[in-house]
């Protein structure tokens, strides 16, 4: 794509001219916008740059080894990989709504970055993974009041206490442009294709109470829906796909035996910006397979729905 190559030599221009011989330290989330930062700034600066990924014990099966590798390995980008889920899980501990577990995580990710960045002996610039829609959505509506729907985790504050300068050289595109960036910038196909991931992780798909045990029940069950959806060949198709563990458990029946386990919501959307979506038609036999491998390959869970809502009026995460 001659544009988006033309526009990855201006960034890394503007980037050295912006940064100089400075420092720059990015935090990876493990989503494809702070990684196609942070392998551009790369580009730009080499190991002027330091990536911190902070894990907040909220991740995906396996996810956070594999950001990790590909950084490390694949990129040879300097990253220090802070394990902070005993922090966070603690902190989290007997809180059930949404806003204030989005609140914990925040704070607790901006202490620990800064922590960490104060150990790498300070830099004067941070880089973000900002895009062209969260500038947008973060400004208030038209002729109205400004609306937090929800508030959403991006390092906000951050910069101003540590007296840094943003770098952020994907504030003008829209998602599907920075995929085209990143692989143009040769990030796999398999990593830049993922489905977007929330900042506050799986905490937002446990509605109500985060207990470790139901953390890892939500994984498994979300790892079957997702291979599911991958060997059907439908996750292209698909904006976002996740299961949500319910904080319900109902009555089912298996073998001679009477159960009484958690409900897994799944959900998938399709969408060209997450700011609106509809709900993915899957065919019925493939949520009926999903449904009973989940059931019959998880413990914790005995009943699967599917959720048809679309955006508006639902929002595309439960909480
Ligand atoms: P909603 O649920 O508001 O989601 O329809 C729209 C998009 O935003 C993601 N999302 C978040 N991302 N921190 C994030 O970084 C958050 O707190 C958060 N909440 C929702 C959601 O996954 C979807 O892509």
């Amino acid at each position: 794509n001659w544009t988006m190559s033309a526009y990855r030599q201006k960034m890394i221009e503007k980037i050295r001219a912006q940064v100089g011989r400075g420092k720059v330290i990015c935090g990876l989330s493990g989503g494809v916008d702070s990684s196609v930062a942070a392998v551009l700034i790369h580009e730009a600066i080499g190991d002027q740059l330091t990536c911190i990924y902070v894990d907040h014990g909220l991740m995906r099966l396996n996810e956070s080894e594999q950001v990790v590798t590909m950084f490390r390995d694949q990129f040879n980008i300097p990253l220090v990989h802070v394990d902070a889920s005993k922090q966070f899980l603690g902190e989290l501990e007997g809180q059930s709504d949404p806003e204030t577990k989005r609140k914990i995580i925040g704070r607790l990710f901006i202490e620990v970055f800064e922590e960490e960045a104060k150990k790498l002996g300070g830099a004067q610039f941070l880089a973000q993974g900002t895009l062209y829609p969260d500038v947008i959505e973060s400004v208030s509506f038209t002729g109205g009041p400004s609306v937090t729907i929800k508030s959403h985790h991006n390092v906000g504050g951050l910069p101003e206490r540590m007296n840094m300068q943003l770098v952020e050289p994907l504030r003008e595109l829209f998602k599907d442009e920075v995929r085209v960036l990143g692989r143009e910038l040769g990030i796999p196909d398999s990593f830049i294709g993922r489905h977007p991931f929330p900042g506050p992780g799986l905490a937002i798909r446990c509605p109500g109470g985060i207990t470790p045990e139901k953390l890892d029940i939500l994984r498994q069950a979300d790892a079957i829906y997702l291979d599911e959806i991958r060997k059907s060949g439908q996750y292209d198709k698909i904006w976002q796909a996740f299961a949500v563990l319910l904080p319900v458990q109902t009555v089912g029946v298996m073998g001679d035996g009477r159960t009484y386990e958690f409900v897994c919501a799944l959900r998938a959307v399709t969408s060209v910006d997450g700011m609106t979506a509809d709900f993915y038609q899957f065919d019925m036999n493939f949520l009926g397979k999903t449904a009973t491998r989940i059931i019959n390959e998880v413990r914790g869970i005995n009943r699967v729905v599917y959720d048809v809502t679309s955006k508006p009026p639902g929002t595309i995460e439960w909480e």
